[in-house]
C-alpha cells in the first residue's frame, strides 16, 4: 500500500511491509526511547538484508536473526510487538501527512475502474476498505450508495469527513485497519479495494460480507510495478485475485499497463470484479 510517488524512504517501506503484514494492535502515544531504540535496531538489521532477501513479512527472519544471536525467545517477541506498533504508528503518521499534503500526489477523481463497474448498478451498501481520504467512498455517495469506510489514519477520514459535509452526504467513516475492522455476513452489495493490497487476508472477510450478487472491485499494483518500482505492502501476482476469489465469479480480470492513481509513470496494475453468486 505505499504509492511509488511518495517512497523517497526506501527503509519506511520496508517497515510497512513487515508491519503490515502483522496484526497488533496500533497505540496511540509515542513511543518511550528504550522502545525507539528497539525500532532503530530493527530498521539497521533491514537495510543489511539483502534486497532479494525481504519479503512481505519480515518477522520470522528477524526472530532468527535476534535467536543467532542468543536474545532470549521473551524478549524476541517483544521487541516484535515494539517493531509492529511503532511501524504502524509510522504509517498512519505517513498517510495522515500524504492525504493532508497541501499539493495532493494522487489522483483526486476516484477510481477509473471503479467507475467503469459501478456506475450502471443500482446502489446498495459499500464498503470501502482502506478508505483514505475518501475519494472514491464519496463519488459511491453520490450515486446514492451508502457508505462505510475504514482506514487508520485518522486525519484521512477527517478530510472524507469534511468533503462529505460539504457535499450534503453522509459518510460512515471507522478508524480501523483490515486486521480489526468486522466486514460481517451478507452485509455489502460493493467492497472496495483501491490501492488497498490484493487479496492477502481478505478473502474470506470479503467473501462472506458481500451479499449474495454483491460485487468486490479491485484495482492494485501488479508485482512486475513493484520490481520496477519501490512499491511496499501487498501487492498482486499474476492472476492472483480470480484465483484467490473462489467464492466468486469473475466478472472481469485484466493486468494492463496504466496510469496508477498512485504513482507519477505507467506501471503494470490489476483489475478485478467479482460477484457473490446469489444461491
Ligand atoms: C494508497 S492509499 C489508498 C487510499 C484509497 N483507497 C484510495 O484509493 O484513494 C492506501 C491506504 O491504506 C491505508 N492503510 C495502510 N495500512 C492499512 C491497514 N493495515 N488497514 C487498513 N488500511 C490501511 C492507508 O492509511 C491509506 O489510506
Amino acid at each position: 500500500m505505499v504509492p511509488p510517488a511518495c517512497l523517497h524512504q526506501v527503509l519506511l517501506s520496508l517497515v510497512l511491509i513487515l508491519t503490515s503484514a502483522m496484526s497488533l494492535g496500533a497505540r496511540q502515544e509515542p513511543p518511550t526511547a528504550a522502545e525507539q531504540q528497539i525500532y532503530t535496531e530493527y530498521i539497521q538489521w533491514l537495510a543489511s538484508v539483502p534486497p532479494e532477501q525481504r519479503g512481505p513479512d519480515m518477522a520470522p527472519k528477524y526472530r532468527q536473526a535476534l535467536a543467532a544471536k542468543g536474545t532470549p525467545a521473551a524478549e524476541i517477541e517483544r521487541r516484535l510487538e515494539i517493531v509492529d506498533r511503532e511501524g504502524q504508528r509510522m504509517e498512519v503518521a505517513r498517510w495522515n501527512t500524504f492525504f493532508t499534503a497541501d499539493r495532493p500526489r494522487f489522483n483526486l477523481a476516484p477510481n477509473a475502474f471503479l467507475i467503469q463497474i459501478a456506475e450502471k448498478r443500482t446502489p446498495g451498501t459499500a464498503l470501502d476498505a482502506a478508505m483514505g481520504q475518501g475519494r472514491n467512498a464519496l463519488w459511491l455517495a453520490r450515486l446514492g450508495w451508502q457508505v462505510t469506510g475504514f482506514d487508520p489514519a485518522d486525519q484521512a477520514l477527517d478530510v472524507a469527513q469534511r468533503a462529505a459535509a460539504a457535499l450534503g452526504l453522509t459518510l460512515q467513516t471507522v478508524n480501523a485497519r483490515f486486521e480489526t475492522f468486522d466486514f460481517g455476513e451478507n452485509r455489502w452489495d460493493l467492497i472496495l479495494l483501491s490501492y488497498a493490497g490484493c487479496t492477502g487476508g481478505v478473502v474470506e472477510k470479503v467473501e462472506k460480507g458481500l451479499k449474495p450478487g454483491g460485487i468486490v472491485v479491485i484495482e492494485a499494483f501488479h508485482e512486475d510495478a513493484a520490481r520496477q518500482f519501490r512499491i511496499g505492502g501487498s501487492i498482486c501476482a499474476t492472476g492472483e485475485p480470480p484465483h484467490a476469489f473462489r467464492g466468486l465469479r469473475t466478472m472481469h480480470y485484466e493486468e494492463p499497463i496504466a496510469m496508477p492513481d498512485f504513482g507519477a509513470q505507467p506501471m503494470r496494475l490489476v483489475r478485478y470484479a467479482g460477484e457473490k453468486p446469489r444461491p
